[in-house]
C-alpha cells in the first residue's frame, strides 16, 4: 500500500471503501503510471496559499502527497495569470508563482504555464481594461503585451515546457473573437493573438505553444466549436506559431440523467468530427483542465459517482484514441478544493464530485476510470 492510501485510511477511517476502490491488480496504481504506460504525462492544477491554509497548495502535506503520487506535470491554477503576476503596467509580482515553480522543480515535476494571455476582458486586471494607450495605441498596447510574455517566458526558460499562450479568445455565443482593450488598441483580436504567439515563440523557442479554450462536446457548444475551428484555420493560414489545441475538458452532464454512457454515446460522433478536423490541420492536442460537472446526476453518491466515472471514461477513451494527444491535466485532484464548488454549485446544494479524489482525499470511481482510460489509450506520438 502506498503512502497516500495509508494516509487516507487514517484520515478517513474508511478502510473498506478504500480497499474496494483499489483497481484490479493488472491496472497501474496511479494516474501518473497509467499515463506513462502510453508515453504521456498526467498532471493537475495546484495552488499557492499561506502556510497552514487548507488549500490545494504544495504546502498542504496531504495534497502535496497526492500530487507526488499521481502527477508528473503541474500547472498553477491562478498564479501565472496577469491578475496575479501583473499588478500594474510597470510592475510584476512573481513571489507566489516563483514559489510554486521552485517546489515543482525540486520535486521533479514538469510545469505547464497558464496563461500568457486570457483574452477575455472579464479576467483582465482592472488596470488593463481601463488603460489609456495614448496617441499610438497599437504600439503602446503591443509593448505592454510583449513585455508581459517576454518577461514571463524568459524568467522561467526551460522550466516551463508548454504554455497556454492564449486562453478563451472565442465567444461561445457567436463563434467570433472577443473584443478587449488590447484588441481595440491593436486593430483587432487576430492581431493580438498573432502577436502573442509570435512573441512567445521568440521568447520560449523550446516550448509547446497552445491555444486553450472550453469548446466542449455537450449540446450547445456548436458555435464555440465552429469558432475555434475557424480560428485554428486562420492561424494555420497566417503561419501563426501554434502547436496544439488545449481542450480544457470541463465536461458535464447538465440535463437529468441516470445513463451517462448513453449521453456520451450520442455526443461521440460530432466530437470526433471536431477533433479530426483539428488534427488534420496538424495541431496536437492537450487536455488542460479536466473535471466533470455532475449537475444532471442524482444526488445519491453511488449513482452520481458511477455516472461521473462512466461519462469521463467515454470521453477520455475518445481523447486517448488520438496519438496527437500529449499531456493530460486535471483541474485539481480533490473535490475539496475544486473551483466547481463555487463556480457552479448544484441546485440541490450537494458538493460537486467532479474530481478523482473526494472531500477527504479518498479515491473515487472517477480516479479508477481515468487510470483505466489512460492505460489503454493509443501511445502518444511526438
Ligand atoms: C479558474 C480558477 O479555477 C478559479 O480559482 C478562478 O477564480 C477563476 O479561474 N478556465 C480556465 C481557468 O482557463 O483559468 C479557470 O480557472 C477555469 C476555467
Amino acid at each position: 500500500m502506498t503512502m497516500i492510501d495509508r494516509r487516507s485510511l487514517l484520515a478517513g477511517g474508511a478502510a473498506l471503501l478504500a480497499a474496494q476502490a483499489t483497481p484490479a491488480a493488472t491496472a497501474p496504481a496511479t494516474l501518473k503510471a497509467a499515463a506513462a504506460q502510453r508515453g504521456r504525462r498526467f498532471g493537475s492544477a495546484f495552488a499557492w496559499a499561506p502556510p497552514g491554509r487548507d488549500a490545494a497548495s504544495f504546502d498542504n502535506l496531504a495534497y502535496a502527497a497526492l500530487l507526488q503520487r499521481d502527477c508528473a506535470v503541474l500547472v498553477a491554477e491562478n498564479q501565472m495569470k496577469w491578475q496575479a503576476l501583473r499588478p500594474s503596467p510597470d510592475r510584476f509580482d512573481f513571489a507566489q508563482f516563483d514559489a510554486m515553480v521552485d517546489w515543482a522543480m525540486r520535486h521533479g515535476f514538469a510545469m505547464r504555464g497558464h496563461t500568457l494571455l486570457w483574452a477575455y476582458s472579464k479576467w483582465f486586471p482592472a488596470w488593463l481594461n481601463n488603460q489609456d494607450f495614448g496617441q499610438r495605441p497599437a504600439t503602446a498596447a503591443a509593448a505592454i503585451l510583449d513585455r508581459h510574455i517576454d518577461t514571463v517566458a524568459k524568467r522561467y526558460g526551460g522550466k516551463i515546457h508548454s504554455y497556454d499562450v492564449v486562453n478563451e479568445a472565442v465567444d461561445p455565443d457567436t463563434g467570433g473573437l472577443r473584443e478587449t482593450s488590447l484588441s481595440r488598441a491593436m486593430g483587432g483580436t487576430a492581431n493580438v493573438l498573432d502577436h502573442a504567439f509570435r512573441t512567445a515563440r521568440a521568447a520560449a523557442p523550446h516550448a509547446e505553444l497552445v491555444y486553450n479554450d472550453y469548446m466542449s462536446w455537450e449540446d450547445g457548444n456548436e458555435k464555440h466549436r465552429a469558432g475555434v475551428l475557424k480560428l485554428l484555420e486562420e492561424f494555420h493560414r497566417r503561419g501563426t506559431p501554434v502547436d496544439a489545441l488545449g481542450v480544457q475538458s470541463h465536461i458535464g452532464l447538465f440535463q437529468p440523467t441516470t445513463n451517462a454512457a448513453a449521453v456520451a454515446h450520442r455526443l461521440e460522433p460530432e466530437w470526433r468530427r471536431f477533433l479530426d478536423r483539428v488534427v488534420a490541420m496538424g495541431y496536437r492536442l492537450v487536455i488542460t483542465e479536466f473535471d466533470v460537472r455532475d449537475r444532471g446526476l442524482p444526488a445519491a453518491i453511488g449513482p452520481r459517482d458511477r455516472g461521473v466515472a462512466d461519462f469521463a471514461r467515454a470521453y477520455l477513451d475518445i481523447m486517448l484514441s488520438y496519438p496527437e494527444l500529449g499531456d493530460v491535466l486535471a483541474w485539481g485532484l480533490s473535490d475539496r478544493y475544486s473551483w466547481l464548488r463555487g463556480f457552479e454549485p448544484r441546485p440541490d446544494g450537494a458538493i460537486a464530485r467532479g474530481c478523482p479524489y473526494d472531500m477527504d482525499l479518498r479515491p473515487k470511481p472517477l480516479r479508477d476510470a481515468m487510470i483505466a482510460a489512460l492505460a489503454v489509450g493509443v501511445p502518444t506520438k511526438r
